[in-house]
């Protein structure tokens, strides 16, 4: 596999060949005029189409209730690009892009609105030869799904034969539900239309390049997997420190919280990729039959154990990198009075043979000093503490492996080693291996990677039904001790702080600490 080529089943050295293989195909974005289209979506789709990956036979057609033209979507696509490309604009490529951008404007209820995107997908397939082929991309709030499934199962959009009217498939943003219950309801719903093998659940996690990354480190090398166990690992730390706010997200996120919005999905995705055992190929049902055995294999977390295994904060008015920055309660569309957490710190534990015993501690919050994700194993200290008499035992920190997901993306290993001279000193050193340094392409982001993905009907880097359930499981017993506990004393930290005491308290009552980020 070269650098910058993503992985998945269906990528490594056949990559490119498989790319003139991708069949024609239209896609459908619904929820075109929002911000995920705007950010990340049009950005990725052209990023695609500047390396030649796209289908050579393609469209993207926008759906939403804006009243815009073709132009408009155009127009608003280009600036989409040349704020949030990771590439400046070709203006060639952008030309051949933008002539395969479409859009209709509708009520997502409404027959006559589903009416127009069937007769305009008919004539896109006549004009650029997509071939019937339709990848569906639902990006917008999921209430919102049942209608559009439920158009397009009337419009023929989906349920039909796929030998002779080509393939239809669904990608599904995150939060896949709220709950438990409303997850299976949306999978209810979803499968009404669709076969398990045509849903692509994003987790746009895994499709960052350093949490592929994790599945080559581990599987590999030969040198760490024998040490990737209770007999040798203390415990497991996993961070997804942001210093941003809630931006213009208020209200989805006001109602969502940390627990849900990080943790249930980006952070056990990262959990499960760490504690699976390997998988017997390198393909989507194998890679996601082995994270579904960790998921179930968390212990759940029920009544007053969920007041000892979590921390939840949320930020007060702070400082960060010099500047002043609101309280979550003064960001805009949330409530002044919201309980919303915007930290969480929880311990897990994953009862399996690898990892009885082990704690996984997992925080991630809002607002923070810095942005950092990373994943640190801490392994056991040396048995005999040989040098105990003639050198400061203090410093002899136990040995660390963290691989950074963002940002300086890499992978460190923290060792002892002695200082140059007499006498003894032992101090801790760092062997790091840092991408940037190592890859000189620029790796893709996460979008290009999955939605070239779905475009190959490759779902090893989506999450299935079954993972996304086990997931929301493992959340249940906190969120209804959440729910029924007394309103917290929010908020509690201050912005460009590490969270709140009580997320210390947790790891300390345990004899350890956070690593310092
Ligand atoms: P937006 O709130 O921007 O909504 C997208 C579009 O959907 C809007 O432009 C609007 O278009 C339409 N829409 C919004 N609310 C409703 C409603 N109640 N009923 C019908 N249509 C509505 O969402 P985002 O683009 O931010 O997110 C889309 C999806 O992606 C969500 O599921 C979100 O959770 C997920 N996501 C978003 C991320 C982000 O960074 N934005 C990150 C990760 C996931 P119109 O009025 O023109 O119809
Ligand atoms: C999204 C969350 O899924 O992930 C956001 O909804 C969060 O709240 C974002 O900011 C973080 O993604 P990344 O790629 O910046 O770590």
């Amino acid at each position: 596999m070269s650098a910058g080529t993503p992985l998945s089943a269906s990528g490594g050295p056949s990559a490119a060949a498989a790319e003139e293989a991708l069949e024609p195909c239209a896609m459908v974005i619904f929820g075109a005029s929002g911000d995920l289209t705007h950010r990340m979506l049009l950005p990725a789709l052209y990023n695609l189409a500047l390396d030649r990956r796209l289908p050579p036979r393609f469209a993207v057609v926008g759906f939403a209730r804006s009243d815009w033209t073709d132009d408009e979507f155009r127009r608003r696509a280009r600036q989409s690009v040349q704020q949030f490309s990771r590439r400046p604009v070709d203006d060639a490529v952008w030309e051949s892009f933008a002539n395969s951008l479409f859009f209709v404007s509708g009520e997502y209820h409404q027959p006559q609105a589903h009416a127009r995107l069937a007769a305009l997908l008919k004539k896109v397939e006549k004009e650029r030869g997509t071939g019937g082929n339709h990848l569906y991309y639902l990006a917008l709030p999921p209430t919102t799904f049942p209608l559009i499934i439920g158009g397009l199962q009337k419009t023929g959009g989906i349920g039909r034969d796929h030998q002779r009217d080509g393939w239809a498939r669904v990608i599904v943003e995150k939060p896949f539900g709220a709950d438990l219950e409303s997850a299976r309801e949306l999978n209810r719903q979803v499968h009404n239309a669709f076969r398990e093998d045509d849903v692509y659940r994003i987790d746009h996690y895994l499709g960052k390049e350093t949490v592929q990354n994790i599945l080559v480190f581990r599987f590999a090398n030969g040198i760490f997997e024998p040490i990737w166990n209770r007999r040798y690992v203390d415990h497991v730390q996993i961070t997804v420190a942001e210093s941003i706010g809630v931006g213009q997200r208020g209200s989805y996120y006001d109602a969502t919280g940390a627990l849900r919005d990080i943790v249930q999905n980006h952070m056990l995705q990262l959990l499960s990729l760490v504690a699976m055992e390997p998988p017997i190929a390198f393909n989507g049902r194998a890679v996601r039959n082995e994270k579904v055995k960790v998921l179930h294999a968390v212990r759940h977390l029920a009544g007053e154990e969920v007041d000892a295994a979590t921390a939840r904060g949320q930020y007060a008015r702070g400082w960060i990198s010099g500047q002043e920055v609101p309280g979550y309660r003064e960001e805009d569309n949330v409530s002044p009075h919201s309980a919303t957490e915007t930290f969480v710190a929880l311990r897990l534990f994953v009862d399996s043979w690898r990892w009885a015993d082990v704690p996984f501690y997992l925080r991630t919050g809002k607002r923070l000093p810095k942005r950092s994700t990373e994943i640190a194993v801490q392994f056991k200290r040396a048995p005999h503490l040989l040098f105990r008499d003639i050198a400061d035992v203090s410093a002899m920190e136990p040995n660390f492996l963290t691989i950074r997901i963002q940002p300086n993306e890499g992978i460190s290993i923290k060792f002892l080693t002695k200082v140059p001279g007499s006498p003894v000193r032992i101090r801790p050193a760092n062997m790091d291996f840092i991408y940037g340094a190592s890859f000189l392409v620029q790796a893709p982001s996460a979008y290009e990677t999955l939605i070239l993905d779905a475009l190959r009907g490759d779902a090893t880097l989506f999450t299935r039904a079954d993972e996304v359930e086990a997931a929301w499981s493992i959340m249940a017993g906190v969120l209804e001790r959440w729910q029924s506990a007394p309103p917290p004393a929010f908020p509690d930290y201050e912005a460009g702080t590490w969270g709140p005491a009580g997320a210390d308290a947790l790891v300390e009552r345990d004899g350890r600490e956070w690593r310092r980020l």
